[in-house]
């Protein structure tokens, strides 16, 4: 089997030298990846240096797992990271051209640190490895490789969504970026929305030769191959973190606070994609709605910050401390209050307990590329008294997720609606509901979604 050399903007190791980790799905995906492939996982160490001297830091975690880190410079984590990657594309790949900025230097700092990954990881691959790059952090790392000889696989993975074209093409030198990504043998994306808008604009913004059935994009001679795979948890994974102590604990914890009110949980990072307000505008409108109803529902709401030196970052919380002060003001008593917003992220472990005693997950992004939180939910749910998932249609899982109640998220008569529906669904259909999500869960898994990457990349190009 051919190894793998992995390489994403964070990596889930560096803990080691004092600094968070790789956050959310990406890491939990890419660790399970590694277990069964062997091989290597390069990224940014997350710390700053003074000047960029490319030298390669390595730890060997626990379950085997080597990563390769390389620290950036302040100017690099300025214009690469907080700006063409999270103040560009992020915005721009969530259809938030309002909020998406184009400044030359972001654009200058992004091509510069993707060459310093380039050069960097080089001396990491061998003949015969296949490499997977991933991320809108990285676009034209493919391209970059190529550049200094790499002739080996060469795949991408997106995991945000890509935009419909008429948004996109609001992106100075887009076609210069795209043509980049096209150096790649292997690009996949998380379903067929993100996947057709893409083909979409290689055909009608580089003439390139697109056939939408195979996913062939041919332009000047060569051949990419363009598919989505919807990526999953490590549901096995996932499901042991609940049979522990700790989980049982977070469980119990949760179950007493709410003191037979029903929980209703989010888990999101603190962003504004996730459709944080909105949620609470929808939770604010049962409650008027129903006001006989405020002492059966707690929402809690879990979000860790996230990128807190962009402005974006820090107007989507100040919002969120607002609007749960309003809730809250208008309708607490000296024994309830409705709505809990936690700021710090959870163990797995914890997760897991928080969303088995919740009989309502409430999972409502604007726009997602997958959504693990949803995923999560279900797997951790008891088959025989399972909750009830509420998920936006416009976040990626929602294609195989059907089975949810689907919701608008821009509409909080929608959300109030629904969730009147799963505090009132009967225990039949929460079961049946339940069964058909867990069966997509279970099998769409993240051990699937790697596998089938890696073997259409293997007989790529
Ligand atoms: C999203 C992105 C990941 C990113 C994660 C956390 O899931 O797709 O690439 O790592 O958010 O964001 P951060 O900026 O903290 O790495």
């Amino acid at each position: 089997m051919a190894r793998l050399v992995v390489i994403s903007n964070r990596v889930a190791v560096p803990k080691a030298r004092g600094v968070p980790g790789a956050q959310g799905g990406l890491a939990g995906a890419l660790n399970a990846a590694l277990r069964d492939h062997g091989g290597v996982w390069f990224g940014w160490s997350g710390q700053e240096t003074d000047e960029f001297t490319g030298s390669v830091n390595y730890v060997r975690s626990a379950e085997g797992v080597t990563t390769a880190t390389i620290d950036l410079e302040h100017q690099d984590v300025q214009e690469y990271y907080y700006g063409y990657a999270n103040s560009t594309l992020w915005p721009l790949f969530h259809y938030r051209i309002d909020l998406t900025q184009y400044e030359r230097e972001f654009g200058k700092g992004y091509e510069r640190v993707n060459r310093r990954f380039a050069e960097s990881v080089l001396p990491l691959i061998d003949p015969g490895d296949m490499v997977w790059v991933h991320d809108y952090h990285l676009l034209p790392l493919g391209n970059q490789l190529r550049e200094n000889g790499v002739t080996n696989k060469l795949g991408f993975f997106l995991h945000t969504p890509w935009p419909p074209t008429n948004l996109f093409v609001s992106l100075p030198y887009h076609d210069r970026l795209v043509r980049t990504m096209l150096a790649y043998d292997l690009l996949g994306f998380q379903n067929n929305t993100w996947l057709e808008s893409f083909l979409h604009y290689c055909g009608k913004e580089l003439g390139a030769d697109v056939d939408h059935a195979s996913g062939r994009i041919t332009l000047d001679g060569k051949v990419t191959t363009a598919r989505a795979y919807p990526i999953g948890i490590d549901y096995d994974h996932f499901v042991q973190k609940g049979d522990t102590g700790e989980a049982r604990q977070a469980q119990q914890r949760l179950i007493s606070s709410c003191r037979r009110r029903t929980a209703m949980i989010g888990v999101d990072r603190l962003d504004y994609s996730k459709g944080l307000p909105e949620r609470l505008d929808g939770i604010a409108r049962f409650f008027d709605r129903h006001p006989d109803r405020v002492r059966d529902l707690v929402f809690i709401q879990i979000a860790p910050p996230s990128r807190e030196n962009l402005e974006s970052y820090q107007d989507i919380r100040e919002t969120l401390e607002q609007k749960t002060g309003q809730i809250n003001g208008a309708r607490s008593e000296v024994d309830l209050v409705p709505v809990r917003y936690v700021n710090k992220g959870q163990s797995q472990e914890q997760l897991f307990g928080f969303y088995r005693a919740s009989k309502i997950g409430l999972v409502t992004p604007l726009r997602d590329g997958m959504n693990l939180v949803a995923k999560e939910y279900v797997a951790a749910q008891d088959p025989d008294d399972p909750g009830v998932l509420i998920l936006s249609q416009f976040a990626g899982a929602a294609q195989q997720l059907s089975d949810a109640l689907l919701v608008n998220p821009h509409s909080a008569d929608d959300i109030a609606h629904n969730i009147r529906l799963a505090l009132d669904m009967p225990l039949e259909e929460r079961k049946e509901r339940h069964g058909k999500l867990l069966k997509s869960v279970r099998e769409e898994n993240v051990q699937r979604w790697t596998a089938n990457f890696v073997d259409d990349l293997s007989q790529a190009g």
